[in-house]
């Protein structure tokens, strides 16, 4: 059987953190005075803590000293941790164990491909770290999504080529990302906001096995 690379963002597409991104930088913003809103948050999905913060302090015209800034990165990761020691298997979206081990019974290799630096830690709460044959996250990269490195690096891992890579995505920024690398992108959420991708599912309850076995074959 042909062999494509699996690539999967975490945060929004395997477990539903993308909710506690946004309670933790909503509750930093708002102690800041600046006003943070579900269309902000969308902008800051796939986009790595440093340009998350900047944004946000650029959005509340905001200029602050670079001890501030570390200070404040710090306050949102320890806010955003506290949600996810909490977590378990519980908060694996739904359909995502299916869709790993079909593409498992096939000998697909399946890579992690996410900005978060939290990735590996979130991966063995939820207790899905044999899935993947390469880990790539936050730690890994020098630039963040849109920039195709991250999946790029992932390809590499796999050892294939990048155009024979498929990735899902819950963001704007990593739909750009792997356009941008040549590979296949399947949006995970609203049609709207990703519009540029090349598939869009409202979950992975909608994405069938024999779209799987389409995705392996083409
Ligand atoms: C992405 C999230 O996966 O990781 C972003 O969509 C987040 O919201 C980014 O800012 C970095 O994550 P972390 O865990 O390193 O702060
Ligand atoms: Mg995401």
């Amino acid at each position: 059987m042909t062999k494509k690379g699996f690539i999967f963002d975490l945060d929004g597409v395997i477990v539903d953190t993308a909710k506690y991104h946004f309670l933790a930088w909503k509750k930093l913003a708002n102690s800041l005075n600046i006003d943070f809103t579900e269309e902000e948050n969308e902008q800051l999905k796939g986009v790595s803590r440093v340009r998350s913060l900047e944004k946000i302090l650029s959005w509340g015209n905001k200029t602050i000293s670079e001890d501030k800034f570390t200070e404040l990165m710090a306050k949102k990761n320890d806010d955003y941790l506290s949600h996810i020691s909490k977590m378990d298997e519980n908060e694996i979206l739904p359909d995502v164990p299916r869709v790993l081990n079909r593409l498992r019974e096939k000998q697909q290799p399946i890579s992690l491909g996410s900005a978060s630096k939290n990735a590996r830690t979130i991966l063995e709460r939820v207790n899905l770290r044999e899935h993947f044959n390469a880990i790539v996250d936050g730690n890994d990269v020098s630039k963040a999504k849109p920039d195709p490195e991250v999946f790029l690096i992932a390809a590499e891992l796999l050892n294939i080529n990048p155009k024979d890579c498929i990735v899902f995505e819950d963001s704007v920024a990593g739909v750009e990302a792997a356009n941008v690398a040549d590979m296949v992108s399947i949006g995970i959420g609203d049609k709207k906001i990703l519009r540029d991708a090349d598939y869009v599912f409202k979950d992975f309850t909608e994405i069938s096995d024999e779209f799987i076995i389409a995705l392996i074959k083409n």
